[in-house]
């Protein structure tokens, strides 16, 4: 008899979450992918190396990027400039037969056939013969032409010269089914920032790679590799104009690390960095190929507890933004404290949160188009909702909808915050209609907040329904149903735990016609894809002169301005958090601990997407039956 009362909540449940349209989502029909990093690879012993490609294989990887230099084991090939050993260079042949055989040709490897650090001796790299050649004056490898030539040997030697141990003596510029692309270099003028010198060297080395040896013709793509080392949130380093404005350049290599920080997941500044039609994205789209070719955890001092998280927050961020990376990196061995991941291990560590990204990537959207290097994948997952991390710690200070958190409309984030280009974010003083802000019939309350007695009033995020059986119903890693878990549902408006304010408003549907839409003063004060009408924000439609839209200087720009590069762009610069509305109490706004005991884990989202009721077990058996909506 609980069944049928069940079903009749579920119902409600299911037109509650009426359609709800992630805003900015990725709805191209091109594919993205994960892959990762394994330097060190080729000197594993054949047994150990096939093993680790195995777990690589598994892992739903599809690209694999390996380094050509000195590792523990086995000096650079180049042994001293301008000779080689040609049987280093078949360790790395033998490794690109294994990888192809074991894949039976589905992972793909990405080269970088030299590493800045060798050319100083850093990050673990021995110093090389370049390095023993320019003796400490590390541009000369870039402006000193004789040595620009010896470097264009070397590549000429790895890529044409050298006949394929294990494919039939062809050269490795011809393997298309089995290297994806070719870096010019790991990190060139790595931590150099602006190029001070050889900045042609890039285009140079690029149009090498690409015609004289012919990668172009054979569909190899020539990366950049990370130009000037990591990049920095909101910074340029990893693309120069220099790269944009050289055509034998197909892809960008964008390398960053980024931390978990109080403000921000460490996926924060990735979901920051390619907002669909921003400066970045838009000057690229058509043109270049964007890759995150490393990224990789970063210790806090909150701990390695955060590791699984942390790497799973990345991957998210990027296949939201439908924007390909490689881990950095995997590892055969222990990983102790390090970023590494170790193939090893179970599951249950780090390589089981990079598994479950690299499987999402293996299915997310893209607006740029990997076709011509990667074959598609049978199906492109339709994703509505940004998934939760489902590795975040218990004890974690936040387990959702906190500032930096990425959300898809208001109802993911904290009641205090407003879901903004997909970021939950503490709202700027100059935000119209936030928390405390004095409304009328004129001056609006963002959408999920009531305008009553003149003020923009707090609202509680609406809770989860807590299982009868914590223990039995729990998911499988918090103890109580933790926030916008989808194995669990949310409360009814109508329901009506004692609290002390009212639900938030449902976010309403982003495409419904008759949406309201925030208030706004200028399109800073919307998202991305919205301009400011009227003092209220509205969606774009195709056609219109929004974000990434072609430009000229004297076309209006409905979302901002027209930027150097001809398209409009986004007005908004990273906002300083600051003032009244802000809590600097820090992570818990009004809202985050409402309601009663046990419901008092966060709001819940208003889902789409299958979700699962949680059924005392006494009563009934089943449970788990995914919910149509
Ligand atoms: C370039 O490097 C080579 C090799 O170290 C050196 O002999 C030569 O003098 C350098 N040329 C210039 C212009 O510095
Ligand atoms: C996504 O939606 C399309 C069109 O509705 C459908 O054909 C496709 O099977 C869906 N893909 C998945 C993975 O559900």
């Amino acid at each position: 008899m609980h069944l049928l009362n069940y079903a009749a909540s579920l119902l409600s449940i299911v037109s509650l979450t009426g359609f709800v349209a992630a805003d900015l989502r990725i709805k191209a029909d091109h594919f993205s992918f994960g892959g990762v990093n394994f330097p060190g690879l080729q000197e594993l012993k054949p047994e150990q190396r096939d093993e680790a490609i195995q777990a690589v294989v598994k892992s739903g990887a599809r690209v694999i990027r390996l380094f050509i230099g000195g590792f523990k084991i086995f000096p650079d090939p180049e042994l001293e400039v301008g000779s080689f050993d040609q049987r280093l260079l078949d360790i790395y042949d033998n490794t690109l037969a294994a990888i192809h055989r074991i894949s039976k040709g589905k992972l793909k490897v990405i080269i970088a056939p030299h590493d800045a650090h060798a050319l100083r001796g850093t990050n673990e790299q021995p110093c090389d013969a370049y390095c023993k050649m320019i003796d400490g004056a590390f541009l000369d490898f870039y402006s000193n032409e004789t040595i620009r030539e010896y470097y264009k040997t070397r590549l000429q030697v790895f890529f044409k010269e050298y006949p394929s141990l294990n494919f039939e003596g062809r050269s490795w510029s011809s393997l298309n089914e089995v290297i994806l692309g070719v870096d010019l270099q790991n990190e060139p003028w790595s931590g150099i920032w602006p190029i001070v010198a050889g900045e042609a060297w890039l285009c140079d080395i690029a149009t090498h790679l690409k015609d004289t040896l012919e990668l172009g013709q054979n569909n190899i793509a020539v990366i950049t590799g990370g130009i000037s080392g990591p990049q920095s949130p909101g910074g340029t380093q990893n693309f120069p104009d220099s790269a944009f404005d050289c055509k034998a350049v197909d892809v960008i290599g964008i390398h960053g690390f980024y931390a978990l920080e109080e403000e921000q997941t460490a996926g924060t500044p990735w979901a920051n960095m390619f907002v669909p039609g921003n400066t970045l994205t838009a000057r690229a789209l058509g043109k270049k190929l964007l890759l995150v070719e490393e990224m990789s955890y970063m210790n806090t001092r909150w701990g390695l507890g955060y590791k699984k998280a942390a790497i799973w927050d990345q991957g998210n961020a990027l296949n939201y933004r439908g924007i390909p990376w490689l881990y950095s990196y995997l590892t055969h061995e222990d990983e102790g404290t390090t970023a590494k991941v170790s193939t090893t291990r179970a599951d249950n560590f780090a390589i089981g949160a990079l598994k479950n990204g690299l499987k999402r990537a293996s299915t997310a959207r893209s607006n740029f188009d990997w076709s011509g290097y990667l074959p598609a994948p049978s199906a492109l997952s339709n994703l509505t909702h940004v998934p939760l991390n489902p590795f975040t710690p218990d004890q974690s200070f936040c387990t959702f909808g906190c500032p930096g958190y990425l959300c898809d409309a208001a109802d993911g984030c904290r009641p205090d915050l407003i879901c903004k280009n997909s970021v939950c974010t503490a709202p700027a003083e100059t935000q119209p209609g936030i928390i405390g802000s004095e409304c009328n019939s004129k001056a609006t309350c963002q959408e999920h907040l009531r305008c009553e007695d003149g003020i923009c009033q707090e609202c509680a995020a609406r809770p989860s329904i807590q299982p009868i059986d914590p223990v039995k119903g729990k998911g499988p890693f918090a103890q109580m149903t933790v926030a916008g878990d989808p194995e669990s549902s949310c409360h009814l408006d109508t329901d009506n735990p004692f609290n002390m304010r009212p639900w938030c408003l449902k976010p309403q549907p982003f495409s419904a016609p008759d949406r309201r839409g925030n208030p706004c003063q200028s399109a800073a004060h919307c998202d991305a894809n919205e301009y400011c009408d009227w003092g209220l924000c509205k969606a774009c439609k195709d056609g219109d002169a929004c974000l990434g839209a072609k430009c000229k200087g004297n076309n209006k720009c409905k979302t901002g301005f027209c930027n150097i590069h001809g398209r409009c762009d986004y007005p908004a610069k990273p906002k300083k958090i600051s003032g009244s509305n802000v809590r600097n109490g820090g992570r818990k706004g009004p809202g985050w601990n409402a309601g009663p005991k046990g419901q008092a884990s966060g709001p819940n989202k208003v889902r789409n997407e299958p979700m699962k009721v949680n059924i005392p077990k006494d009563k009934v058996q089943a449970t788990g039956q995914p919910v149509a909506t």
